[in-house]
């Protein structure tokens, strides 16, 4: 350090770069998502789920499902897209990063499952191709706060009418506070209920790497 009480420009910089940084890491930003996807093996990730997690997979079943178009919202390393595909669903995953989208392609094609994946920003508008059935599994819940209009009326805009919103998010009732928003059920009825007619809200787990699995809040929404 130079003299008594000053901090160098490039040092302070630096740490105080360091320190955004490692406030982002927390909630991932965008530059975040696609280093992330860039510095780890799909596996490893703490949502890494290679089945169809088990909400999902009940309300498939319990709702009868088995056509219709299927927007998976953050796929990810796609794994829930495909395991929905194989109901007979023709589905498309959407997600920021792109190498999450190259990764997620590269194990569908091994596994011959023919999803489709797509490099977006649910955030942004302008997706022009309408859904029957969307799926969220951890998307909506590291949005910031002050975004959830847009995520919302994206959204809605995208599924068709008479349409479901299947999304699962972090509880209030999970401990801590890095990583997800903690959200709770009046935050979803207040997000959601404008544009749709709020099913259910349970409580549940999620299926993954994380150990012990996190608390969360599974919604089934129908478009109005
Ligand atoms: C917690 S991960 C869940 C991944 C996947 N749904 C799963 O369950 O395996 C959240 C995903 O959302 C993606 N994501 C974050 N913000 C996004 C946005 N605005 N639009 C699209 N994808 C986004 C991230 O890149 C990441 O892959």
């Amino acid at each position: 350090m130079g003299s008594k009480g000053r901090v160098p420009l490039r040092e302070f910089e630096g740490r105080a770069l360091m320190m955004e940084i490692s406030l982002k890491m927390e909630r991932p930003t965008i530059r975040n998502w696609e280093q992330y996807y860039q510095d780890n093996e799909l596996e490893v990730m703490p949502w890494y789920f290679d089945g169809l997690d088990h909400d999902f997979d009940n309300k498939i079943k319990e709702l009868g499902l088995s056509s219709g178009n299927v927007l998976d919202i953050g796929s990810g390393p796609g794994t829930q897209a495909m395991e929905i595909s194989k109901y007979g669903f023709n589905v498309t995953g959407i997600d920021i990063s792109p190498t999450a989208v190259k990764k997620a392609a590269r194990l569908a094609d091994q596994r011959h499952i023919p999803v489709k994946f797509i490099v977006h920003d649910i955030l942004k508008g302008n997706f022009e191709d309408k859904f029957d059935y969307v799926f969220d599994r951890g998307c909506f819940h590291v949005q910031d706060v002050s975004l959830r209009a847009d995520y919302v009326r994206n959204v809605s805009n995208i599924i068709n009418k008479g349409g479901y919103l299947f999304l699962k998010c972090f509880s209030y009732k999970q401990e801590g506070t890095e990583g997800p928003h903690r959200i709770h059920p009046d935050e979803i009825r207040e997000a959601f209920s404008k544009n749709f007619d709020i099913i259910s809200i349970a409580d549940t787990l999620f299926d993954g790497n994380h150990k012990p699995p996190p608390k969360g809040l599974f919604c089934t929404m129908k478009k109005r």
